[in-house]
């Protein structure tokens, strides 16, 4: 299927919204959910094709999953041991998350299973997770070692581990982190940049014995998981979008509600704020142990800046949004240690760097960095790559540029922002 946008200049963007479940935690939810002894419940699900995905693959394994409502899940979880074999293969979908969490989930189990994904998915290294997990004694074969389809061949005793993630991934961590629960003994998993620790969070708060500090985790294997509610809030990757767009766009001021703000994950309001960017948080709370803002945001002048490396991990699907606001920035923006950014839904950096040029931009890239000179963007036909993100940032530079922009394969959207373009346009965005 492809899909496509048109986009033109907005005139502000004003009102209150909330945005979709977040994504990482929705497939953390089913995953610990079905491993749970009980009913677990989960609100604020999101409802998008990568996370129904893990949930209809839990389904194959024998959990069954009620949905009260739209954004609801009630999960009757097993237990560590009660997935059942299926021999029919498991589809991931377009989702990294649930590709590499799978992984590590599924090699510990008694029984073999095969990983599937669409074409995306099909070209993502899968390698940093297959080695990592064959240290611990898992058996897995991909196509060329390193893609999908993966058959992941159960009955293997694992062992603890000591081990660095190599990469700073939450995808690699997390895939450890489920292979270390069935290992007998302690494990500890370190990480060359802490990112997002939601599996952590949930392991502890669902009582499983782990204990952590950013980038370095402790976890024994052989405990059990309580069953709980679990309350997702709205994903700041998602919000993303409109924060970016009621920065650059003149005369905006939006408020976007019941977001997500661990700290592992808002680098880009940090960023923007260095640009200059009016945001402020209010009612900051805790839901289920997470940080939870609503978040004001008015249009600002921005200038551009160095982006400080140590900022990636916190922003790293935020990165084409960040472009795209440098672009319309004063000034030459700076951007370095990206090169995760190329083996995500598509090169992003690629992606990013062939549609800024295309609006006018003038934008320089190396493996790893890339390097903006902000100024006035026009419209023109961008090709998304069936990326989710590089669609919806094209979106939000299409409100800030002369002329039509037309944007191509847009189809992915709903694997993380179902109903973008309907809330798009109510806050004020031209899109359609
Ligand atoms: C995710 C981790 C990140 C992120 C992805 C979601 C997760 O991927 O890009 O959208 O839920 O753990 P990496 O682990 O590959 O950096």
């Amino acid at each position: 299927m492809s899909l496509t946008w048109k986009a033109a200049r907005s005139s502000g963007l004003h009102g209150r919204f909330s945005v979709p479940g977040d994504k990482s935690i929705s497939h953390r939810a089913i995953i610990f959910g079905a491993l749970a002894e009980g009913r677990t419940q989960v609100s604020g699900f999101l409802e998008g094709e990568d996370t129904r995905a893990t949930a209809r693959i839990f389904g194959q394994l024998g959990v069954r999953i009620d949905t009260p409502d739209a954004q609801s899940r009630i999960i009757h979880g097993v237990g560590l041991h009660g997935l059942q074999a299926n021999s029919a293969p498991l589809d991931c979908g377009n989702a990294g998350t649930g590709m590499r969490l799978l992984t590590g989930l599924l090699c510990a189990q008694t029984f073999d299973s095969v990983l599937i994904g669409d074409a995306s998915l099909s070209q993502r290294p899968m390698a940093r997770v297959i080695g990592k997990l064959e240290a611990m004694g898992a058996r897995i074969s991909a196509r060329e070692g390193n893609y999908a389809p993966l058959h992941v061949h159960g009955g293997q005793r694992l062992k603890p581990v000591e081990i660095d993630t190599g990469v700073a991934s939450a995808q690699v961590k997390s895939a450890l982190l489920l292979a270390a629960m069935y290992a007998e003994g302690e494990s500890l998993i370190t990480e060359p940049r802490p990112t997002r620790d939601y599996t952590e969070a949930m392991l502890q708060s669902l009582g499983w014995p782990i204990s952590y500090s950013p980038g370095r985790i402790r976890i024994h294997g052989g405990g059990r998981l309580q069953a709980g509610e679990i309350r997702i809030p709205g994903d700041i990757s998602s919000a993303a979008f409109l924060i970016t767009a009621a920065l650059l766009i003149p005369d905006s001021d939006i408020t976007l509600v019941n977001i997500g703000v661990n700290p592992r994950r808002t680098g880009l309001l940090q960023a923007l704020r260095m640009m200059g960017g009016r945001i402020e948080l209010f009612n900051e709370r805790e839901q289920g142990g997470e940080p939870v803002a609503d978040v004001r945001v008015r249009h600002s002048a921005l200038k551009a800046i160095d982006l400080p490396e140590e900022l990636v991990p916190d922003m790293i699907d935020e990165c084409p949004i960040f472009f795209v606001a440098a672009a319309l920035s004063d000034g030459i923006t700076h951007a370095r240690g990206l090169a995760e950014l190329r083996v995500k839904e598509s090169d992003r950096i690629a992606s990013m760097v062939a549609g800024l040029r295309a609006m006018g931009a003038v934008v320089e890239e190396t493996p790893d960095t890339v390097t903006i000179t902000g100024g006035r963007l026009h419209g023109a036909e961008i090709q998304s790559h069936h990326d989710h993100r590089i669609a919806m940032s094209f979106a939000v530079a299409g409100q800030c540029a002369s002329g039509e922009t037309v944007l191509r394969d847009c189809d992915n959207v709903a694997t993380s922002f179902p109903g973008f373009v309907d809330l798009a346009q109510s806050a004020g965005m031209i899109l359609e």
